[in-house]
């Protein structure tokens, strides 16, 4: 686990152009502000884990773990948990973070591991294995994709459950996508408590190879409302369809067993989300 008393790795710094998760982007300063529990395609999803971890009796690990949304309540309710994150910055703020209030007497802080989930070896399995926030569309390629789940197989018990989660999008939109009108967004700065806005500038489509690049300008304000540091930050993720989706999964000995369109028990469908619980073939 990180020790929470090293020195803060989010540094102030000129423009440039990088990765949505890259360094301490103003999108990893924002992270919790801009997507809390709150976010529409995550509605109910802590609910959702906990209660397949009651299933499986844990441990969970978490793939993509960020700040901790998921892995600190979960181990509020008594779950033991690892997260699995490629970012040092979002496993430093994750690590400054505690129990939440209310939490049971069974409780014990999460453990974060720094790694990256198309190669990782834990020496552990685990009985729940997630990879909540649409993260999986991150592996740009059906050969990353694949190592990343036969991955995740190695960690998971005989008898234990993955259930992941991306968006499912809808089939005339790779066609005829179009960038959302005026996308902005507000959130804080974890450390300084500023102001950071992010829009939506422009989106590239790989229509080929089903890859989108999103480039945002994040910018920080200052106490006066000026701007005071702006970041050209590039989103790229692979838009990856149901079938596609359980191919994969039997490539890597998965055979889903439950799928829904969110994380209340809602019917698959496009535009929705793709919530896959699978098992071991
Ligand atoms: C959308 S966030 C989800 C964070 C958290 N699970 C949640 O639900 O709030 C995706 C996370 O995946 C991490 N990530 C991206 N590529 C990764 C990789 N190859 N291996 C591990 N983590 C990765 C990012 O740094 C980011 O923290």
């Amino acid at each position: 686990m990180t020790d929470s008393s090293h020195p803060s790795p989010l540094t102030s710094g000129a423009r440039s152009a990088r990765g949505f998760y890259e360094g301490d982007s103003l999108h990893i300063r924002a992270y919790d502000t801009l997507h809390g529990s709150t976010t529409p395609c995550v509605q109910g999803d802590i609910d959702f884990y906990a209660g397949l971890a009651g299933r499986t009796g844990g441990p969970v690990l978490e793939i993509g773990a960020g700040t901790g949304r998921v892995a600190w309540s979960l181990a509020g309710r008594g779950h033991k948990v690892t997260g699995l994150e490629l970012s040092p910055a979002m496993i430093w703020l994750a690590c400054r973070k505690s129990l939440p209030q209310g939490h049971t007497t069974a409780a014990a802080s999460p453990t974060f591991i720094q790694g990256d989930m198309r190669d990782f070896d834990l020496g552990a399995k685990f009985g729940l294995i997630t990879a909540p926030f649409r993260t999986f569309h991150v592996l740009l390629t059906p050969e990353d994709q694949l190592a990343s789940l036969q991955t995740m197989r190695r960690h998971l018990t005989e008898d234990g459950l993955l259930a992941l989660h991306l968006f499912d999008p809808r089939i005339d939109d790779l066609s005829s996508f179009r960038k959302p009108p005026q996308e902005e967004r507000r959130g804080r700065d974890a450390e300084t408590g500023r102001t950071i806005v992010a829009r939506l500038e422009d989106v590239d489509i790989d229509r080929f190879n089903q890859i989108l690049r999103n480039r945002w300008l994040y910018s920080l304000e200052g106490q006066d409302g000026a701007v005071e540091r702006q970041e050209d930050l590039i989103l790229t993720v692979r838009w990856t369809y149901r079938q596609e989706m359980k191919h994969l999964l039997a490539r890597a000995d998965f055979t889903v067993v439950e799928e829904y369109g969110d994380f209340l028990g809602g019917q698959p469908e496009h535009g929705k989300e793709q919530v896959l619980v699978c098992m071991p073939t």
